[in-house]
């Protein structure tokens, strides 16, 4: 409850926070083959927007109905609302409409025991051999990058990720940390995310 007043209250306030472009290493993967995904705290949508302007079915799974009212308002704008739903929930019990062949998480920063119930929560509801695509701001962010939350608590780390993975079987995973320039008033600024891809085993 606290954390859905939170994130109204920021989305109301600045609604432009993450830009119009998809994160970067997401607009890297491949999406040829795929028809539906899951956007779990997708925000106001810039990545589900993406993902419905290729051709998918997105689901934009996130706590805040502030956020899910401007990302529907903009798919509107962007004349994709066919190919966009919003569910509002909370990560760690959300049940998806769809069940989706891609799952993104993107910055879902809370603390690893709610962290680890949203992880496996999704993971349940994804069809047979989808992908799975994830990131956020890792844990050495917090001394050598740029922005971020400043909590430990909520930041990811490689072994926390693998640990939360080894229970599924996948045709191939990869996680690692990767850096993310970002142009400021100041400068190039380098952000260092924690970055998992990977299929499940169908
Ligand atoms: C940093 S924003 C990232 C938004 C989006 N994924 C993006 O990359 O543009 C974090 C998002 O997580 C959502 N969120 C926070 N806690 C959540 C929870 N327990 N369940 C679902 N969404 C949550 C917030 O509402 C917010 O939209």
């Amino acid at each position: 409850m606290e954390s859905e007043k939170f994130w109204d209250a920021r989305y109301r306030e600045q609604p432009k926070s993450w830009g119009d472009d998809p994160n970067i290493f997401l607009s890297q993967i491949d999406l040829k083959g795929l028809s539906s995904a899951v956007d779990l705290a997708g925000g106001n949508g810039r990545n589900s927007l993406w993902m419905a302007s290729q051709g998918l079915k997105a689901e934009n799974v996130d706590i805040s109905s502030v956020a899910l009212e401007q990302f529907l308002d903009r798919a509107e704008q962007r004349e994709i609302a066919d190919k966009c739903l919003a569910t509002q929930a909370d990560a760690i019990n959300a049940k998806f409409q769809l069940t989706p062949e891609l799952l993104v998480i993107a910055y879902l920063q809370i603390p690893a025991d709610q962290f680890e119930k949203a992880f496996h929560n999704s993971l349940a509801q994804v069809a047979n051999g989808a992908r799975v695509f994830g990131v956020w701001h890792a844990i050495e962010n917090l001394e050598h990058g740029y922005g971020g939350p400043p909590s430990k608590e909520v930041l990811v780390s490689e072994g926390q990720l693998r640990k939360l993975t080894e229970k599924y079987s996948w045709k191939d995973l990869k996680i690692e940390n990767r850096n993310r320039e970002i142009n400021t008033d100041d400068g190039l600024k380098i952000a260092i995310d924690v970055v998992l891809e990977g299929t499940l085993s169908s």
